[in-house]
């Protein structure tokens, strides 16, 4: 009878030598520029056009700046510890493969199945906010949507402007447009690259102009007291607020780490993958930080627990050009960042079944158009009955407690690597070693222990069924067809 050893590692030479093999050869067709527009695509999304004003709101006050930043320089960290690794391992698979190559393969399904959270729900949040938006314009044309279809079955009842409830069934929209980027992703990634490029300009300049225009409208006195008092209650204002609003808007800079996801389409990995990663970075983070100190001054964060918080700042500058133009970045915006998530989504599942962790059919590629098709249905259609049922804060809370222990773990194997095995060729060192990693653990930690209790309780349900699937289907299997797992 054979053991199994649930802490086999792979060996890095043949992580990197694997990823040219013929089997997992997808297109090489992005260069820097299309990395960085990829992760500027995934970033900027959600996070700042609809958690904006909810953390504002509900936790921090004009403070979400505050909480911008704190969010930004963990996710510095971890960008950091992200690069030198995706430099190092230029493969599909991230964290995930990242993982195998140093604790090994029981934590590298923990973190793939972590990641299902990161990409998979992480869509699905993306899509909720996209519905509101659309709900937004669908007003303004006067063709409204029917409540009940474009809110959650387990949402709040909505409130009707008679005065009365209403419960939501599904949300439409939301699961519809999940289909349709599916459908686009299948087909093949030259094609969506190029479509997420152009409409990741115009993101970008709607956001830029917000804080251009909406500059000239702020008034200081809706920033004092820029820290509201706390209401007696952890994360609901005050400091603890800052620090909740922040694990709460950290979903805002998911998305840099899928640069990495994508490194075998990447023409030349070793270099223009920590460009992508880190450049995305650094520029969302200083928009984000400025929309939300703009959004802020224009009118009181009382106003800005909305579906749509950007939409109604500008609306009250009475810009209405800008109002609009904001709306339709957002749809656009939001369609980029689900694009990056899906896409991600698969590319991990991908290497996943490579490594035997998965069935084989989610390596299967499509024999024309080179692409994970059966997997990426797969993923849109679980995807979009997740966006109907559940609701946005929900969601972006279970999203960020997943990534931030995926995270963590990265910066844990920044240190493993570096110490076990220094003569690695690294064509990116990540600065600041050990400390620099220790404090990305910490922060990660820190932003984790921000988030409410039931959102802890999720996060173990969740590990709880995918530990039980690791081991049922590995007996179902046998011992693990380790594609390249080493000292057998
Ligand atoms: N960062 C992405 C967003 O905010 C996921 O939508």
């Amino acid at each position: 009878m054979t053991t199994r050893n649930y802490f086999t590692r792979k060996s890095i030479e043949d992580i990197i030598a694997s990823g040219e093999g013929e089997h997992v050869k997808m297109t090489r067709s992005l260069g820097p520029i299309s990395l960085t527009a990829l992760g500027v695509g995934g970033i900027i999304g959600t996070g700042i056009f609809v958690l904006t004003g909810t953390a504002a709101a509900h936790n921090a006050g004009p403070a979400v700046m505050i909480s911008f930043a704190l969010a930004g320089v963990a996710c510095a960290f971890v960008a950091l510890c992200y690069a030198e690794l995706a430099a190092l391992i230029p493969v599909a698979g991230s964290t995930y493969t990242y993982t195998y190559a140093t604790l090994g393969e029981i934590f590298a399904w923990i973190i793939g199945w972590d990641l299902i959270l990161e990409y998979g729900m992480g869509a699905a949040t993306v899509a909720v906010g996209w519905s509101g938006y659309l709900a937004n314009v669908m007003r303004s044309v006067g063709l409204p949507l029917p409540p009940q279809f474009a809110a959650a079955y387990f949402a709040e009842p909505i409130k009707l402007a008679d005065g009365g409830t209403i419960e939501g069934v599904f949300n439409v929209p939301a699961a519809a447009i999940i289909l349709v980027l599916t459908a686009l992703l299948v087909r093949g990634t030259r094609e969506s690259s190029l479509f997420n490029n152009v409409i990741v300009a115009f993101k970008v300049f709607v956001v830029i102009a917000v804080i251009v225009f909406g500059a000239a409208h702020v008034e200081a006195a809706n920033w004092v007291p820029l820290v509201p008092e706390n209401t007696g209650e952890f994360g609901h204002f005050g400091w603890s607020g800052v620090m909740r609003g922040a694990s709460v808007v950290f979903f805002a800079y998911i998305g840099f780490d899928a640069v990495s996801t994508a490194a075998q389409e990447a023409r030349l990995p070793q270099r223009d993958v920590p460009i992508g990663i880190l450049g995305s970075l650094v520029i969302c983070t200083i928009l984000y930080v400025a929309v939300a100190a703009v959004v802020t001054g224009v009118v009181s964060y009382t106003k800005l627990g909305v579906p749509d918080p950007i939409a109604v700042a500008i609306d009250a500058t009475g810009l209405t050009w800008l109002a609009l133009a904001v709306k339709l970045g957002a749809l656009a915006g939001l369609t980029t960042a689900m694009l990056v998530l899906l896409y991600g989504q698969t590319r991990v599942f991908f290497t996943m079944a490579l490594d035997g962790l998965l069935p084989p059919v989610f390596s299967r590629l499509h024999h024309s158009w080179r692409t994970p098709a059966i997997s990426q249905t797969f993923v849109g259609v679980l995807g979009a009955l997740t966006a109907g049922l559940f609701p946005i804060r929900e969601l972006a809370e279970m999203v960020n407690i997943g990534t931030l222990a995926a995270f963590a773990l990265v910066c844990g194997a920044v240190l493993y690597l570096r110490r076990y095995s220094p003569e690695l060729y690294r064509p990116f060192r990540a600065p600041g070693i050990p400390v620099m990693p220790i404090l990305g653990i910490l922060s990660c930690l820190a932003l984790m222990a921000a988030l409410p209790g039931p959102t802890w309780i999720r996060l173990f349900v969740w590990m709880a069924i995918g530990l039980a699937f690791y081991f049922i289907y590995g007996n179902m299997r046998g011992r693990p067809a380790g594609r390249i797992a080493s000292g057998e």
